[in-house]
């Protein structure tokens, strides 16, 4: 879609439809025809309240145009969240009247240069989020309608802050729908080979250094625990390693995504029901390579490592054993107790590998446990972590950046629960709570005491299940890549 920031009154603007956003004072005076629209509003009982919209049509002379009013909440309250939700609801009404030429006006005046770019950067990343589906495999549809074509943003004035706002709103949101494809591409198409391409690329479009690492070159570094949960399936690991090293850089970033192209469970095998739902467990990979690509065309001066161990966990001939003890590059010996609890281990290693790199910080993502979604639900990613200031600012990063996060402790008397009678520690807990917890607990013998690191757990939001406020039912969602790429802009600022 193509979006152009105009000014001028909302009647006046080429559209076939105008957005018009209402607080819940259903103040419609800036349209010309307001009074009548305030009526119809009260009449059908719309509050202004978010998530509330109605349509009118026939309206604003020849030819007539849709008048869509979407609610704002009350007035004051509305930040980038509630813009970001407006206009994603705003696209997913206008998709089903099939309208391909929007205006929005949406309140844009916020006090502060900085406030207005983030506004009209959440307004942006909803339009172009929700305006796109997964929609490559879908094929003979009669009349194909593929979304809004062209979309006009009104300003109450022309400033430099709305213009680079809303290109950093674009940036963000096509690296979000970048990861957001790779999760939803299904696991025969999506393997480790085929995210190396997809890194390859990005390398050259954005000047990344790249390493590509196969089997026999992670073997010689050691990499036990990886390449054990590998072993089970024909197509062989990729190690991915993207760095980006502006100069004047800082900071070094390190970021590691969990990258399972599929998790049956291996021999630990998991039950049949919804077990597609785990093509999604590479989201922490599509998150790191959709930060990737928005830092690529964002330029902040940090430099970031970036790594993803791809595998897929299969329960072939060869694959490892619930009883294996595998030896990670660490050195650490860990005991297989159900090797379904491969994320981990392909994290350990994945860890070893990044902190070599000399990184001032780490962040991992991971779809690392069903626990954290019985913990948090759908929408909220888990955050845990070795060092509350450098957590602090993984959450400021995530605030209104349309990624939700909650924190978790990491309780070091849980340590108990994953000793191990025969290693050094065992991939699960042997006690049944607090799952989410005992994971990050895993991670953090592989983290040295000095790097600052946090671990996201993205399992609920990675792959949705109902419309998020800007994603698709059963699409991938890109979360994480906003909180990513805002966290490379504050280090680089
Ligand atoms: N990939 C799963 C976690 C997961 C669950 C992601 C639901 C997304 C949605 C992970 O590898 C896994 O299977 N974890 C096990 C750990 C258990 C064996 C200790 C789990 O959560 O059940
Ligand atoms: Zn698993
Ligand atoms: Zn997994």
């Amino acid at each position: 879609m193509r979006w152009q920031i105009v000014t001028g009154s909302p009647e006046s603007v080429k559209a076939q439809a105008i957005v018009f956003g209402v607080f819940e004072d259903l103040d419609f005076t800036p349209l010309a025809e307001g009074k009548k629209l305030a009526e119809s509003a009260r009449q059908i009982r719309f509050k202004g309240k978010p998530g509330e919209a109605f349509f009118a049509f026939d309206l604003f002379g020849a030819p007539a145009k849709h008048l869509l009013a979407v609610g704002l909440g009350t007035r004051g309250a509305l930040g980038p969240d509630g813009l970001r939700a407006a206009s994603a609801l705003a696209v997913r009404k206008l998709h089903e009247r099939f309208l391909k030429e929007v205006a929005l006006a949406l309140p844009l005046d916020a006090d502060s240069p900085q406030a207005r770019s983030e506004a009209i950067s959440a307004l942006t990343e909803g339009l172009l989020l929700a305006n796109e589906r997964f929609g490559r495999y879908k094929t003979g549809e009669e009349t194909p309608y593929d979304g809004l074509h062209a979309c006009r943003i009104l300003v109450p004035k022309r400033k430099p802050e709305y213009e680079e706002g809303a290109r950093r709103g674009e940036v963000l949101a096509r690296a979000t729908l970048f990861a957001r494809t790779l999760v939803s591409e299904p696991s025969n198409v999506l393997t480790p080979a085929r995210m190396a391409e997809e890194a390859k690329k990005l390398a050259k479009e954005y000047g990344f250094t790249l390493k590509v690492y196969d089997e026999e070159a992670c073997e010689k570094m050691g990499m036990g625990a990886y390449l054990a949960v590998a072993r089970g399936s024909k197509n062989p690991p990729r190690f991915i390693h993207l760095s980006y090293r502006p100069k004047g850089a800082r900071f070094r970033l390190g970021l590691v995504g969990k990258g399972l192209t599929f998790d049956s469970g291996g021999l630990s095998l998991k039950p049949a029901d919804n077990m597609g739902a785990m093509k999604s467990d590479m989201a922490g990979s599509a998150a790191v390579l959709g930060a990737m690509k928005a830092i690529g065309e964002l330029k902040p001066a940090v430099a970031v490592e970036a790594v993803m161990a791809m595998a897929e966990n299969m329960p072939g001939g060869s694959a490892y054993r619930p009883g294996d003890i595998l030896t990670s590059m660490s050195g650490k010996t860990i005991e297989v107790l159900n090797t379904d609890a491969e994320g981990r281990l392909t994290l350990a290693d994945a860890l070893a590998y990044v902190q070599r790199q000399k990184v001032d910080a780490v962040v991992d993502l991971a779809t690392l446990t069903g626990a954290c979604v019985v913990a948090l639900g759908p929408d909220y990613a888990g955050a845990m972590g070795n060092d509350q200031a450098f957590l602090d600012e993984v959450l400021a990063a995530a605030k209104g950046s349309g990624d939700l996060i909650w924190p978790l402790p990491l309780p070091e008397a849980y340590g108990k629960y994953i000793k191990s009678a025969v290693a050094d520690v065992a991939n699960i807990s042997r006690i049944r709570g607090g799952g989410a917890l005992t994971a990050g607990l895993f991670l953090k013998h592989f983290v040295d005491e000095g790097t600052p690191w946090v671990h996201l757990d993205i399992a609920g939001p990675a792959l949705r299940e109902e419309d998020g406020i800007d994603s698709h039912k059963a699409e991938g969602s890109g979360a994480g890549v906003r909180t990513l790429a805002r966290l490379a802009l504050s280090k680089g600022a």
